[in-house]
C-alpha cells in the first residue's frame, strides 16, 4: 500500500468508525429530553371534572389526597390541570390563567404540588383554541414554553383542536417540542392529535408519550355523537402498535377511567392491568379525594404497577385471540412474562395460556403468581388457566 492509498485507508476506517458512533449513541427514534424512561404516573383533571369543576381548591386537595393515600408512594407523579385553566392573552400575548379559578395564580400552585412531593402539569392546544375554546399555543409556543417553565411546570398535554386546515401534527408538535427543549426546564411533552395521523409512525421522535386513540369513554361499549372510543374499543386499537413505544416514548390510550361510575369493578380492573400490559402512561382521571376502598386498591395494585414500570420498557401484544377471548403477553426486564387473560365476551369462561404462545418451551416448568388476588399459584409446566369474569382480566406472571 503506498502512501495515499494507506492514508485513505485510515480516513475511510475514521470516517465509519464516526459514524457507527453517532449512530449508536443517537436516539434515533426517542425525543432526546431524558425524560420518561418508565411510562408516566399521575392524575389528570378532565375525565371526571370537566371544565366546569376545575378549580384550584380542587387541584390542591387533589394533590393533599395523592400525598397521603398511598397513590405517591406507589409511584403517582403529576398532577396535571386539563383544559379551562386558562382565560385569555394579554396585550404582550402572554398566557392568562383564570383567576376566578385558579386565585392564588398557577405559580403558587405548582408550588404547592411541589411542596407536596409531587409534579405539575398543564394542557394546551396546537392549534388557535383549545377544545373548550380557550387559548391555543399556535403561534405562541416559545412564549408559552417560557412560561410554563418560568412557573415550574414538568409536563405538558398539547391537543389538538382549531387547528388550520393546513397545520401538519408532526411539524406543529415539533416547534412545541423544540420550545420546550430551550424552556431552561425539563418537561415531559404529550402529544394529543388521538391517534389521527397514525402518530406512532412519527411522534417517538417528537414527545415522550403520543395519544393513540380517541377520548376514552367511560363505557364497555357505547357510542357518543362527537365521537370517543369505549374501553373495549381500545383494547382493539391497540393492537400492533405496542412495538412503536419504548423508554421516553410511550403509546398513550388516555387516561383512565377506574372509579368514575361507568362501568364495572371488574371492567375497572381490566381498564387498568392492560394498560399496564401496554406499558401506557398510568394517569388516573378519577376523584381521588372522595374514592372507595375498591377503586384505590386498583389504582395502588403494586404488582401490577410493576408491570407497567418495568424498567426494560417494552409493550406487551396479543398473542392469542379465540372469539372474544384473548391471552396478551408483554415481556420483562429479567426474562419473564406478563401475561393477561381478557374475557371481552358476555359470559363467564375459562381462558388457557400455552407457554408457546408466550415464548417458551412447552415443556418448561415456570412460576405462576396472580397479580390481583396476590397469590403464587405454583410451578407448573406448559401451561395455565383460570376461570375469567365477563368483560374481565386475570392477570400473572410467568417465570422461569
Ligand atoms: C380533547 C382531549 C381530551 C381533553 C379535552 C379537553 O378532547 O382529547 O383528553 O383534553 O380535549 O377539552
Amino acid at each position: 500500500m503506498n502512501q495515499a492509498s494507506s492514508f485513505l485507508f485510515r480516513l475511510s476506517f475514521a470516517v465509519i468508525m464516526l459514524l457507527s458512533f453517532l449512530s449508536s449513541s443517537a436516539p434515533a427514534h426517542a425525543v432526546d429530553n431524558g425524560l420518561a424512561r418508565t411510562p408516566p404516573m399521575g392524575w389528570n383533571s378532565w375525565n371526571r371534572f370537566r371544565c366546569d369543576d376545575l378549580n384550584e381548591k380542587l387541584v390542591r386537595q387533589t394533590a393533599d389526597a395523592i400525598a397521603t393515600n398511598g397513590m405517591r408512594d406507589v409511584g403517582y407523579q403529576y398532577v396535571v390541570l386539563d383544559d379551562c385553566w386558562q382565560l385569555s392573552r394579554d396585550a404582550q400575548g402572554n398566557i392568562v390563567a383564570d383567576l376566578a379559578k385558579f386565585p392564588s395564580g398557577i405559580k403558587a400552585l405548582a408550588d404547592y404540588i411541589h411542596e407536596k412531593g409531587l409534579k405539575f402539569g398543564l394542557y394546551t392546544d396546537a392549534g388557535m383554541k383549545t377544545c373548550e375554546g380557550r387559548p391555543g399555543s399556535l403561534g405562541h409556543e416559545y412564549q408559552d414554553a417560557k412560561q410554563y417553565a418560568m412557573w415550574g411546570v414538568d409536563y405538558l398535554k398539547e391537543d389538538w383542536c382549531s387547528t388550520l386546515p393546513t397545520q401538519n401534527a408532526e411539524s406543529s408538535y415539533t416547534v412545541m417540542r423544540d420550545a420546550l427543549a430551550v424552556s431552561g426546564r425539563p418537561i415531559v411533552f404529550s402529544i394529543c392529535e388521538w391517534g389521527s395521523t397514525n402518530p406512532w409512525l412519527w411522534a417517538g421522535a417528537v414527545g415522550n408519550m403520543w395519544r393513540s386513540t380517541g377520548d376514552i369513554l367511560d363505557c364497555w361499549q357505547c357510542k357518543m355523537s362527537w365521537g370517543g372510543n369505549s374501553l373495549s374499543e381500545i383494547l382493539d386499537l391497540m393492537s400492533g402498535i405496542g412495538s412503536y413505544s419504548g423508554p421516553g416514548h410511550w403509546n398513550d390510550p388516555d387516561m383512565l377511567q377506574v372509579g368514575n361510575g361507568g362501568m364495572t369493578e371488574d371492567e375497572y380492573r381490566t381498564n387498568f392491568g392492560m394498560w399496564a400490559i401496554f406499558a401506557a402512561p398510568l394517569i388516573a382521571g378519577n376523584d381521588v379525594v372522595h374514592m372507595s376502598t375498591a377503586t384505590r386498591e386498583i389504582l395502588t395494585n403494586k404488582e401490577v404497577i410493576a408491570i407497567d414500570q418495568d424498567p426494560l420498557g417494552q409493550a406487551g401484544s396479543r398473542v392469542m385471540k379465540t372469539g372474544n377471548l384473548e391471552v396478551w403477553s408483554k415481556q420483562l426486564a429479567d426474562g419473564s412474562r406478563a401475561v393477561a387473560m381478557l374475557n371481552k365476551g358476555e359470559s363467564p369462561a375459562k381462558i388457557a395460556v400455552n407457554w408457546n404462545n408466550i415464548g417458551y418451551p412447552t415443556d418448561l416448568t415456570a412460576s405462576v403468581r396472580d397479580l390481583w388476588s396476590h397469590k403464587d399459584i405454583g410451578r407448573l409446566k406448559g401451561s395455565y388457566s383460570a376461570e375469567v369474569p365477563i368483560h374481565g382480566i386475570v392477570m400473572v406472571t410467568v417465570k422461569p
